[in-house]
């Protein structure tokens, strides 16, 4: 499995701001739209495009679009403060969403919610949630694609765990993993350490 991660200074800078216990939840959201910004920046690295002619004020040239421009799938509440930055740099993405809760007790997903297209054949998928902990979820919600046809989905993940990608590597499901860190491992919660404690609560307050 790919795992690419992204850690150009600005990169750390922005996951330093999220990291800190000092930082409020509306600086928390700015950072991680900016940090997602170049995780996006990096996995559209090799998307394939199409040309067409067009003029500038000045000459005739060539201009490109994505050719295929892919679903994006925030897994709520933690993924939905990625979508803006998704959407700024990929204005012709559509859209899909789950709604996943991780059980605190037995660290499996409860899933609320679901709203995706009924096939994903031949659409590249990101599924964009700041935290691979257990994997738990994110292996849920690539089964959630596949069994719609999604063969080419990229996980968008300001952390990760040994573990989370351990999980995904023995699913065996087709994903590629863009971070900004593998950080050292779980705790006995299955939190992040160092992390950054709870993505959701973070950004929106403890529920
Ligand atoms: C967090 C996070 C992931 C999940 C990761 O969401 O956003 O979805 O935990 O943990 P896992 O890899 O062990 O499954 P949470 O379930 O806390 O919900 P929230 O986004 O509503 O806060
Ligand atoms: N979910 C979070 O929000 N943070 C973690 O560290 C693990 C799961």
């Amino acid at each position: 499995m790919d795992v690419r991660v992204v850690d150009h200074p600005l990169a750390k800078a922005r996951l330093s701001t999220m990291r800190d216990a000092r930082t409020d939840n509306a600086a928390f959201r700015a950072a991680l739209r900016d940090l997602t910004l170049m995780l996006i920046y990096e996995a559209t690295r090799d998307a394939p495009l199409v040309s067409a002619p067009l003029h500038t004020p000045i000459a005739r040239t060539i201009g490109y679009r994505l050719a295929n421009p892919p679903l994006l799938v925030p897994v709520l509440r933690a993924g939905l403060g990625m979508v803006d930055a998704a959407q700024a740099l990929m204005p012709e993405a559509q859209m899909g969403f789950v709604g996943l809760a991780r059980n605190e007790a037995t660290l499996k997903p409860t899933p609320y919610m679901e709203s995706l297209p009924e096939s994903l054949e031949g659409r590249p998928v990101f599924v964009l949630d700041p935290m691979l902990a257990t994997g738990g979820s994110m292996a849920h919600t690539i089964r959630l694609l596949t069994d719609r046809g999604a063969t080419d989905v990229t996980a968008i993940c300001v952390l990760a765990a040994p573990e989370g990608i351990a999980h995904l590597e023995q699913s065996g499901l087709p994903v590629r993993v863009i971070t900004s860190s593998v950080d050292e491992r779980l705790n006995d919660s299955a939190y992040i350490v160092p992390g950054l404690g709870d993505a959701g609560d973070r950004q929106f307050g403890a529920v």
